[in-house]
Formats: structure tokens, sequence, C-alpha cells
């Protein structure tokens, strides 16, 4: 092909290669809308994954009889393993909540303080919300994992499932 008929980009760029016909600059474009779709789909799919498992964690487990937690105290049981150390408290007014007891900065052990109405954290002096396990204070960045509960019918505190963080 002469030089006076070739396109300007490339009498700049005389360079060639094998195949390079092959793929136009829209079917490349379209590759990348795909891709750039497929990402997207898929970072969706994650997304939606992780908040529908939430909480989905452990099986329906009986903890203890309800009246053993009276108002202002704290009983603890293992959940959603025998290895997974949990407290259910009894607050003020008579609402029960539940969390695993491994404190979410480096794992020591949380338990409930009267005092302060607070889930507290002896190694760095950690404290948590009791209603939602929301940190309020210390090194902690997230909440305490929380422990759906509730009281059936026979009188027994049972443990639905295990928030997953
Ligand atoms: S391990 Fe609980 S505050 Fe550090």
């Amino acid at each position: 092909m002469a030089d006076d008929i070739l396109p300007k980009w490339r009498q700049d760029f005389p360079l060639t290669s094998d195949g390079e016909d092959e793929v136009t600059r829209r079917e490349f474009a379209r590759y990348l809308v795909l891709a750039s779709a497929g990402f997207a789909a898929g970072s969706v799919a994650v997304a939606t994954w992780t908040s529908l498992r939430s909480i989905n964690h452990g099986v329906p487990q009986q903890i203890v009889v309800a009246s053993a937690v009276p108002e202002g105290t704290a009983f603890l049981f293992r959940y959603p393993t025998p290895l997974d150390p949990a407290i259910v408290v009894r607050l003020a007014g008579g609402e029960l909540r539940a969390f695993s007891q491994q404190c979410t900065h480096l794992g020591c052990v949380v338990y409930w303080d009267r005092e302060r109405a607070q889930m507290l954290c002896p190694c760095h002096d950690g404290a948590f919300d009791a209603h939602t396990g929301a940190v309020t204070s210390g090194p902690p960045q997230r909440p305490l994992g929380r422990i759906d509960v509730e009281v059936r019918a026979d009188g027994m505190i049972w443990a639905l499932g295990r928030e997953v963080a």
C-alpha cells in the first residue's frame, strides 16, 4: 500500500504485527464493557450474599430457663459451638441481649458490668453498648457479634443464630 493512501496514524506508526486486524477497537471496547459489567454483577452478588448471611450461623439451641436470668444479670453459655463463649444479659426493662464474648479488638473475653450497664473488655478497656454491641470506647473497631435470642413457650431462652462478622 502506498504511503499516500495509508491513514495518518499508520504513517506515524508503521509497525505491524500478525493478527492486528482481528480485533477491532469496537470489539475491544465491547469486551471491556462486558468485562466491566461482569465485575459489577459479581460485586453486587458478593454484597448481597454477605448481607443475607449476616445472621445465619448456628442452629437453634436452648440456653437456660428464662427465670434464671433476672433483670440486670447475665448468663454465660457456649454458642454456636462448644468452643465459642457467649453471654446473654437481661437489661433493665426485661429485654434480652446476647453476644459473643470474644472482643473484636484482640479476642479477650468481655464481661457484663452491671454498674455501667455495658459489656467491658479488661484487656485494653474496650466497652460495648449492651443493647446493640456497638463500640462505645476503647480500641475495638467492630461491634460484638450479636446472637439472636428469644424466650419460647417452654420458658427457655433459645439462641437462634449468630451474626457472622
Ligand atoms: S482485646 Fe478487648 S479491648 Fe483489646
